[in-house]
């Protein structure tokens, strides 16, 4: 899978983090993360991002080896955030005669995140300015909101390379072998999914350059047939789903939602529906529930009322699904309720701020336990879900 070893001339000194347990503080990453930086070596050297303050030891050793006696022209900044950005003052400090080059909005931030006075040392570019290292020649594309509004990619035109910032990029070290499709979706969707916009915008302005290689600020260098990659992005960030499917999310408090949720399962599979995926909302990590709604075309949202609302794990979700621009997409409500059920009433004023959803006609009201004069409504509920 990776390809780190794909050119003579611009190498890999990025780092693999095992020891981090959340990624942006938020998100598990049992498999690790890669912090990846390039350096390109020809007449004029430069080196393409730093990494997080976590890799220090790590990348100064790889970016000394890498560079072997010589001195570094340039540090490309594609993208200010500090798991990229934090070694830009160091770096500076150690190689007084280079010089940064950024977008003008990643210029205009830098003295939010560092002390030093730039003035003289720094670059801004423009979408389409170019630099010529020698053989090699970066052309610049702005790439507003993928992630942050600073970030921006290059195109080196030589040997067809996308530096792509955080795009294509996945949670995993390099050192594990897993499924890109997985990770680089969770990630995709917990950290740039409220991107979509930009993210086609950038997609139409790559489907300009011939590509063989992408170089991305995480995860694995993608070499070979990236129409696989290109094609999940365009899917993603359109808001299309990936797959046909049901995904049941539950927040149940003394398992009597949950018996609802698995009931509704057990009627969906007997139905003909072939992937239909149960996450506890108590229990499940948050960022696999919020790729799996996004991965499948149908979300059943199931919870209990609680303090004349909804269950705290469900009014979780919701939140971030909102804040995730989640769309595009059908979705079913089962509340459950002892005494004037409130969960759906809540569950949705939340699906209402949502674009583009089908909502199921029917809201199944489960009074503390199913029974089975309940079983109508789900079954109900599982026709409109596959119509
Ligand atoms: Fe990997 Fe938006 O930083």
């Amino acid at each position: 899978m990776n390809h780190i070893d794909f050119s003579k001339a611009i190498r890999y000194i990025g780092c693999d983090d095992h020891s981090i347990d959340l990624f942006e503080n938020q998100y598990k990453v049992p498999k690790g993360i890669s912090y990846n930086s390039y350096l390109i070596l020809d007449e004029k050297v430069a080196i393409m991002d730093t990494v997080d303050r976590r890799a220090s030891q790590d990348w100064l050793e790889k970016l000394r080896q890498g560079l072997d006696g010589r001195k570094p022209d340039y540090l490309v900044v594609h993208h200010l955030e500090p798991d990229h950005a934090y070694h830009i003052q160091l770096a500076a400090e150690l190689y007084p005669e280079m010089t940064i080059v950024a977008s003008a909005k990643a210029v205009a931030m830098m003295p939010q995140f560092f002390t030093m006075d730039f003035t003289g040392r720094v670059m801004a570019v423009q979408e389409g300015d170019k630099l010529s290292l020698g053989q090699h020649e970066l052309t610049f594309v702005m790439a507003p909101m993928v992630h942050w509004p600073e970030v921006m990619v290059s195109y080196e035109s030589s040997e067809k390379v996308l530096f792509s910032a955080d795009g294509f990029g996945k949670f995993g070290a390099l050192d594990i072998d897993d499924n890109w499709d997985d990770e680089a979706r969770r990630y995709y969707f917990n950290i740039v999914g409220k991107y979509g916009g930009p993210v086609q915008t950038l997609l139409k302005k790559a489907a300009g350059l011939d590509i063989r290689t992408i170089c991305p600020l995480h995860g694995p260098v993608l070499t070979g047939d990236l129409s696989h990659y290109i094609g999940k992005y365009q899917t993603w960030s359109s808001y299309q789903p990936e797959e046909d499917g049901v995904v049941i999310a539950y927040a149940s408090i003394h398992g009597n939602t949950e018996k609802a949720a698995h009931k509704l399962a057990e009627i969906l599979r007997q139905k003909g529906a072939e992937q239909v995926r149960l996450f506890d909302l108590s229990r499940s990590d948050k960022s696999e529930v919020v790729e799996n709604a996004f991965r499948y075309s149908k979300l059943v949202l199931a919870a209990s009322s609680y303090d004349g609302g909804v269950f705290p794990p469900m009014e979780h979700l919701l939140t971030t699904l909102v804040s995730k621009m989640y769309q595009n997409r059908r979705v079913a409500l089962v509340e459950n309720g002892s005494w004037g059920p409130t969960a759906g009433r809540v569950m949705k004023s939340y699906v209402d701020k949502l674009k583009k959803i089908d909502l199921c006609p029917t809201m199944v009201t489960i009074w503390s336990t199913l029974k089975d004069k309940d079983l109508s409504a789900l079954e109900q509920l599982a026709e409109e879900l596959l119509a």
